[in-house]
């Protein structure tokens, strides 16, 4: 039986270029390196994982599905376990961002060498979206899935060159310009293509900063009060985004 992946890993699948050579890092259960040779839509994939237990899982899944010959699995840290030029597509996904950031922040080989990063942050995927500008990457897909009562941001990358002239400071159309500061937050092309979901991941965040405001209100620290101030206009700001999105032509406002 063929592998049936959910939404997220779907997601991610998604955006894996067509006959591309894949590292999937922290791989775990190894369902998107078999789906992705199922597939046809990688050559060939290795997948790695850091814990023993996890490359258990993958290896048990590999040998199920019957395709030794396409997978190799690796056991080690981020990207240490890759050759430079071995693969030219890395998928990272279901790590935090500031992990994820430095998985690929200590092996310049081996991204220099890549044509596509594809990405998904559990936690601060700004701090992606800032290394991937810094390095001279373009965010040139995103996508937003909700999962078991959890929204997953996605992110594909390619390395600027000539030829991709997408390229763009987070976000590129007029009308969203004024967003600017968000879109490390909340992803460019999530709020320029005004992602179907992103209206709910802003109000599930304003809910959580509610909250703070409140507490930092009550504050009487010089420092707490700064931040009260940074939040509430950072509150405001959302809330904006939010009104933007509900509008049915946001050119007009
Ligand atoms: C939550 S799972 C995500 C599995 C899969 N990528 C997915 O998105 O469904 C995270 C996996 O990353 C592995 N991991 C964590 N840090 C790692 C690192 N530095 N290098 C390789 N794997 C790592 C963990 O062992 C775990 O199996």
């Amino acid at each position: 039986m063929k592998i049936k992946l959910t939404q997220r890993l779907l997601a991610l699948a998604a955006m894996v270029p067509t006959g591309s050579r894949v590292a999937d890092i922290g791989t775990d259960h190894a369902l998107l390196p078999c789906f992705l040779i199922e597939e046809k839509k990688a050559a060939l994939v290795i997948g790695t994982d850091l814990h023993q237990g996890p490359f258990e899982r993958a290896r048990q899944t590999v040998w199920e599905k019957g395709l030794e010959a396409y997978i190799e699995l690796r056991l080690g840290d981020g990207l240490t376990v890759i050759r430079p030029g071995e693969v030219d597509t890395v998928v990272i996904a279901g790590m935090g961002g500031t992990a994820m950031r430095k998985i690929l922040a200590e092996a310049p080989e081996v991204v220099g060498r890549l044509q596509k990063l594809i990405l998904q942050p559990m936690t601060n995927p700004e701090t992606l979206r800032f290394w991937l500008q810094e390095q001279g990457w373009v965010i040139d897909q995103e996508d937003l899935v909700y999962e078991d009562k959890q929204y997953y941001q996605i992110i594909g990358a390619v390395p600027l060159s000539p030829g991709n002239t997408v390229h763009c400071p987070f976000p590129c159309g007029k009308d969203v310009a004024r967003f600017q500061e968000l879109a490390p937050y909340y992803g460019p092309l999530l709020i320029q293509n005004r992602h179907p979901l992103l209206a709910g991941l802003l109000s599930r965040d304003l809910e959580g900063m509610q909250m703070t405001l409140e507490q930092l209100a009550k504050a009487t620290q010089k420092e707490a009060r700064l931040r009260y101030k940074e939040y509430a206009q950072r509150t405001e700001k959302i809330m904006e985004l939010k009104q933007w999105l509900s509008v049915v032509n946001p050119s007009s406002i």
